[in-house]
């Protein structure tokens, strides 16, 4: 039996009829198009398909998309400016050459949307330790780290907290 769901995507209302055992990654990436939430391990692994629901940062092939009932899920295809410019975030990520193949890349930024949304001034060790359900078969994770340290400190001044 399919239960009609509502939840909003990337600011938009989206209104759905969903199977009780579907999983958010099969909802973003194969009924919405959000193709940027990849398909890694499927058992919780990876961090590939990392989304946040509600701010907080959810492997989405384990997350029923029946419990994103009433709930906000950010993609990276929500993270773009009004002209399509790219985040702070994702601008970081190239220009810390963070990016060799791309497919751990939109699950980290969704990460890094979290972590720098605290407003907290992780060190590099907590960072590492945060980013620690991510993985890259590519890039050594120090790039990866010199973009969230970049982001994180860029923020914390901003605000105003130094
Ligand atoms: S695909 Fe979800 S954690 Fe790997
Ligand atoms: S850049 Fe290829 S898996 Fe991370």
């Amino acid at each position: 039996m399919l239960n009609v769901i509502k939840m909003k995507v990337n600011g938009k209302e989206v209104e759905l009829a969903v199977d009780p055992r579907e999983s958010l990654l099969d909802t973003l990436r194969d009924r919405l198009g959000l193709t940027s939430v990849k398909r890694g391990c499927e058992v919780g692994e990876c961090g590939a398909c990392t989304v946040l629901v509600d701010g907080e940062a959810i492997d989405s092939c384990i997350y029923l998309t029946m419990w994103a009932q009433g709930r906000s899920v950010l993609t990276v295809e929500g993270l773009k400016g009004p002209n399509g410019e790219l985040s702070p975030i994702q601008q970081a990520f190239i220009d810390e050459a963070a990016v060799q193949c791309g497919f751990c890349t939109p699950g980290l930024i969704m990460s890094a949307v979290e972590i720098v949304g605290t407003g907290k001034r992780y060190n590099r060790e907590e960072l590492r330790k945060l980013i620690s359900g991510h993985l890259c078969r590519c890039t050594g994770y120090e790039n990866i780290l010199n973009a969230m340290e970049r982001i994180v400190e860029e923020t914390y001044r901003a605000v105003g907290k130094e």
